[in-house]
């Protein structure tokens, strides 16, 4: 079962900022995941909320800043004193931090309130100027988004998210068409999705901070967990073999 860092190394330092994807571009992990949103000037840009509000020390929603006025604010002190200064990266900010490893990056495209016209191609258009179209996966919940990545890029690994549980997974999955299905906690234990992994779909469970549910997971074969620990689960899955 392989480790995937939820919004980089998020337990130990403040998720979505270079420090969190410096360290978990350290560890010997499968990969790391970030969220991102556009800005008003049209950057793209890596946070997990579509306002500032939780993980700054402003508010506001990013479509409605540009760049530099969003960049005006600390994304480090709510989280501790200590990582006061973290500014909110770009993608390609972010993408330099892992152009030179072998993980693999998960991208998720939000939109749970706003649409972002054109953040597909936008992103997409990032990855192929850093030749990093083999290393990520493009997913999101607004299934709409993961079609037209499909569209513009069927090369590129693309995923379709799920809070809850769809009666029948496979067919879904090839209405998309979704490569891999990036499932939440309570929902990987379902009928639905163990029914998708005997079929060989490609499973990920998010978000798994505890060994217990780790546990489950590796019984039933899904392919990753998104952690916030990934040095925790990493000496978890080494005691196992
Ligand atoms: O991509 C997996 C996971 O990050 C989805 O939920 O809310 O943490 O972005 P969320
Ligand atoms: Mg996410």
């Amino acid at each position: 079962m392989k480790i995937i860092a939820h919004r980089g190394y998020s337990a130990k330092y403040p998720e979505n900022t270079l420090t969190a994807f410096r360290a978990a571009a350290k560890l010997p992990i499968y990969g790391v995941e970030f969220d991102v949103h556009l800005t008003k000037d049209h950057q793209v840009v890596v946070i997990h909320d579509e306002s500032i509000d939780r993980t700054s020390n402003g508010i506001g929603f990013v479509k409605d800043m540009t760049l530099e006025e969003l960049r005006r604010y600390d994304y480090g002190s709510w989280f501790s004193k200590e990582y006061t200064g973290e500014v909110i990266p770009t993608l390609s900010e972010v993408l330099a931090v892992f152009c030179h490893t072998n993980q693999r990056i998960n991208i998720e495209l939000k939109s749970d309130i706003f649409s972002y016209e054109g953040l597909e191609k936008l992103v997409l258009q990032e990855v192929e100027s850093f030749g990093m179209m083999d290393q990520v996966i493009i997913s999101s919940f607004n299934h709409e988004m993961v079609q037209r990545v499909a569209k513009l890029a069927p090369d590129v690994e693309n995923a379709a998210l799920f809070a809850n549980v769809v009666l029948n997974l496979n067919e879904y999955q090839k209405i998309i068409p979704a490569k891999a299905l990036h499932v939440s906690l309570p929902s990987a234990v379902r009928q639905p999705v163990q029914e998708a992994i005997l079929k060989d779909s490609l499973v990920r469970v998010y978000t798994v901070n505890e060994i217990k549910y780790a546990d489950v997971l590796l019984k039933i074969g899904v392919d990753a967990i998104f952690t916030d620990e990934p040095e925790m689960m990493m000496e978890y899955i080494l005691n196992k073999v």
